[in-house]
């Protein structure tokens, strides 16, 4: 199964280096089939945060007011062994290995697009975490939901926000992480509008609850993470990130989650329910909620492939040999990775004997 999801991972990262080279017209159709991970909710509700822990590295511009501007495209690749590192499409001859460094480069490739405003744009940022610590994932940022704009910003904008999210939110193959903070009334939550909108059975939504640790004194979160107060398929999950001081001082990860991890131990109302609650409960979820829809889409994947593989040998045949062209070998790279994505499909439905389930 490891091999299947890091092989649609990269495909998805060949599509997208392909960009407007992709003639075969299989390809788009073909991204939007493959599973990826949306963080939607409203501003400074903690999307960042979340996706963070998730990564469980510090690489994310986060803070109050409107942060995050543009949609960042996150394809994380398990590697066996050797140093972290982190590419950006838009830079491709270069590696990070300090992550302070790839957070400056997520708002310098912000601010190059939307100027140094609160202004906000639907043109993605790309960027690959190759890593021996994370699974093999596609996660995708969004900028925060809103309800009036604020000085500097086009009217327009609530709407934009809305419209940008949606177009992600709305792919049946897109898993939804609805961030809901804790301390605001779940009956406001943006996270919860949208997802209900484009999902309504909650077949793909996972609530996540932010922020339980800024809750008023006397109330708690018992009745939402017990599924009583707003009721999705999959339990919610409690989690509580960082605080704004704790940024300021330079928190480090590991010190975050075992402090996160006492908070639900220790908390008398939250202790029942520790054993799934927390970034890192959330993270196994999570590859474990992607790999049984990469199950349930293998046969449909598998029909794309084969289209997609016949179209690009009919367009590389077409751009001539040998190849030159930077599109050719591009075309070229994915055609082989759909091919061995076909060849380990087969191999899988060989294995599989009646009872007996291989990937
Ligand atoms: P985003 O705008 O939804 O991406 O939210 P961010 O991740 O940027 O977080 C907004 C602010 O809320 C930051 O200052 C975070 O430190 C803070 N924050 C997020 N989650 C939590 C949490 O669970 N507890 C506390 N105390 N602060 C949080
Ligand atoms: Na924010
Ligand atoms: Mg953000």
């Amino acid at each position: 199964m490891e091999n299947l999801i890091s092989l649609v991972n990269k495909i998805q990262r060949a599509c997208t280096a392909l960009g407007d080279h992709g003639e075969a017209s299989a390809l788009p159709t073909l991204w939007d089939s493959l599973p990826a991970i949306a963080v939607v909710g409203g501003q400074s509700s903690g999307k960042s945060s979340v996706l963070e822990s998730i990564v469980g590295k510090d690489f994310l511009p986060r803070g109050s007011g409107i942060v995050t501007r543009r949609p960042l495209v996150l394809q994380l690749h398990k590697i066996d062994e050797g140093r972290e590192y982190a590419e950006f499409l838009h830079l491709p001859r270069r590696r990070f290995t300090d992550f302070a460094a790839v957070r400056k480069e997520i708002q310098d490739e912000t601010d190059r697009e939307t100027g140094r405003t609160k202004q906000i744009s639907s043109v993605p940022i790309h960027l690959s975490i190759y890593s021996p610590y994370v699974v093999n994932l596609t996660l995708i940022d969004l900028p925060g939901l809103t309800k009036v704009a604020v000085e500097g910003q086009p009217d327009g904008i609530v709407q934009d926000i809305e419209n940008m999210v949606r177009s992600y939110i709305e792919k049946p193959n897109c898993i939804i992480l609805a961030i809901s903070p804790a301390n605001q009334d779940l009956a406001t939550s943006d996270a919860i509008r949208i997802s209900r909108e484009v999902d309504p059975t909650g077949e793909r939504t996972l609530g996540v609850l932010t922020k339980i640790d800024l809750m008023d004194k006397g109330t708690d979160a018992v009745e939402i993470l017990e599924g009583r107060a707003y009721r999705l398929k999959f339990p919610w999950i409690g989690v509580v990130n960082r605080s704004q001081a704790d940024i300021n001082k330079n928190v480090d990860m590991i010190a975050a989650r075992r402090r996160e991890r006492e908070y639900f131990a220790n908390t008398p109302e939250y202790k029942h329910l520790a054993h799934r609650m927390g970034s890192e409960h959330l993270g196994k979820v999570l590859s474990k909620h992607l790999e049984t829809v990469i199950k349930s889409k293998i046969p449909g994947i598998q029909s794309l492939i084969s289209k997609t593989i016949a179209e690009l040998e009919a367009e590389l045949s077409r751009l001539g040999k040998p190849i030159a062209a930077d599109a050719g070998g591009k075309l070229y790279t994915i055609m082989e990775i759909c091919r061995l994505f076909d060849q380990i499909y087969k191999e899988h439905l060989d294995g599989v004997r009646p009872g007996g389930d291989k990937i």
